[in-house]
């Protein structure tokens, strides 16, 4: 529960618009965000940073609606990207090219070229074999591409192993000692000017350390650089501060933008952030339909209209969202339930073993769904994909119409 999911006289609310309505008008499965929460975290780096330059950048992956990027675009952001995709998403929602950067292992030379024409801010090349294609693909294009190593300073994010980026052994980035020698490399390429440096170490991180940890290791090398000439417009320390799920406790963002400045005390380089989940992740909620209550032979069951296609954090990583009734009912009686979609998997759960007074037909809200819901959703199942609703104050509005079947086929051909 945050301000902004709250009830009011037993009903859940995104901010004054009842979660039941946006059923109502929309239907379910439906993502729904709350205007305000988007805005509030935004603003809170904002406040956070102002007194050292920066650039927050969104990590689209996170969610890519249009709505959402136009939202941020319009407070100032700037965006981390990992495709040719999102990039045009960006342009799409009005953002500026000038204030992306581009991560991930596998850039193709399209999607290289794209953005070189755009004029992104930064590509954070993360292998040398990258390093030479984007130099040739510049190159050809009689342009300079800028450059930033994302450097893997083999540090412990102490977070899902699925999502912990900085370490060794993970695919990441260049190895931190080898950096050194790669920026020097990068330097005597005539298509490339070094702009930066980058690191992000993992995903839901809920403790400091290894994020001041990590910065510190940055520095060291940024230092090492200047010494041999070579000096940088931006440090970039990658996204990953996690949220509450639960009843983990991470840290505030003017706490965990504190801790980094105390590292960067002194420092000239401008920062750039890289934060998706904590952005966006309790700002969106993922409203569901009871369809059936079943009582098996060990465990009730609560068979819900939304599945792992629509929210897939469950199955893919055994994660924890909070599920609540949209309506609280007194006299109904409280049993425990695995909380369940109708994909033809065990893999598919919402939520296990939750104790909940619920019947067929009740509404349920899916917690902390903004972030990594939509994003990763599928067709599986030929299941088209939830509608997405954006609350603010009284005002609901669609910004993503449900998918229709037709829609999900409409490539497909039969073979003559
Ligand atoms: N920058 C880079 C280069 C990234 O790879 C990521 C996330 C971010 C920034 C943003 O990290 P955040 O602030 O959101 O933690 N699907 C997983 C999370 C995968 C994160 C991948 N990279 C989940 O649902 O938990």
């Amino acid at each position: 529960m945050t301000e902004y999911f709250r009830y009011h006289h037993n009903q859940l609310y995104a901010e004054q618009t009842p979660l039941s309505e946006i059923s109502e008008k929309f239907g379910t499965p439906c993502y729904v965000y709350s205007h305000a929460a988007l805005t509030h975290s935004y603003r809170q780096f904002e406040h956070a940073l102002r007194e050292h330059e920066h650039l927050i950048c969104f990590a689209v992956k996170a969610n890519p609606n249009l709505a959402i990027l136009n939202l941020f675009a319009r407070l100032g952001a700037g965006f981390d990207i990992v495709s040719g995709g999102e990039l045009q998403r960006i342009l799409a929602a009005g953002g500026e090219a000038s204030k992306v950067v581009f991560s991930g292992v596998g850039k193709t030379a399209a999607e290289m070229r794209l953005a070189i024409q755009a004029g992104i801010l930064c590509f954070n090349v993360e292998s040398e074999a990258e390093l030479l294609r984007l130099n040739e693909v510049a190159g050809e294009m009689n342009r300079i591409a800028p450059v930033s190593l994302r450097v893997n300073p083999d540090v412990d994010a102490k977070t899902h192993p699925y999502i912990s980026t900085g370490l060794k052994k993970n695919k990441f980035g260049v190895a931190y000692t080898e950096a050194l020698d790669l920026y020097r490399k990068t330097s005597k390429l005539n298509n490339l000017r070094i702009v930066g440096m980058d690191c992000h170490i993992g995903s839901q991180l809920t403790e400091l350390s290894p994020f001041i940890a990590a910065t510190e290791k940055m520095l060291i090398l940024a230092d090492a650089l200047a010494n041999h000439g070579i000096t940088l417009e931006h440090i970039d320390l990658g996204g990953g501060l996690g949220i509450r799920y639960l009843d983990e406790v991470p840290p505030a963002i003017s706490d965990y933008v504190q801790a980094l400045l105390r590292v960067l005390q002194g420092r000239s380089e401008k920062i750039i952030l890289e934060p998706g989940r904590i952005l966006v992740g309790n700002a969106g909620v993922l409203l569901t339909q009871v369809e059936y209550i079943k009582h098996g032979a060990e465990k009730n069951f609560a068979i819900v209209d939304a599945a792992m296609n629509d929210l897939m954090r469950p199955a893919l990583y055994d994660a924890f969202h909070a599920i609540q009734p949209v309506t609280l009912e007194s006299g109904k009686s409280v049993e425990q339930y695995e909380v369940v979609g109708p994909v033809c998997e065990t893999g598919d759960f919402i939520g296990r073993a939750r104790d909940l007074a619920i019947s067929q037909g009740d509404l349920l809200a899916v917690m902390s769904a903004g972030a990594y819901g939509m994003s990763m959703s599928s067709n599986y199942n030929t299941r088209p994909r939830a509608a997405e609703v954006m609350v603010s104050g009284k005002i609901m509005q669609l910004i993503r119409e449900r998918e229709t079947v037709p829609q999900l086929f409409s490539g497909e051909k039969i073979f003559d």
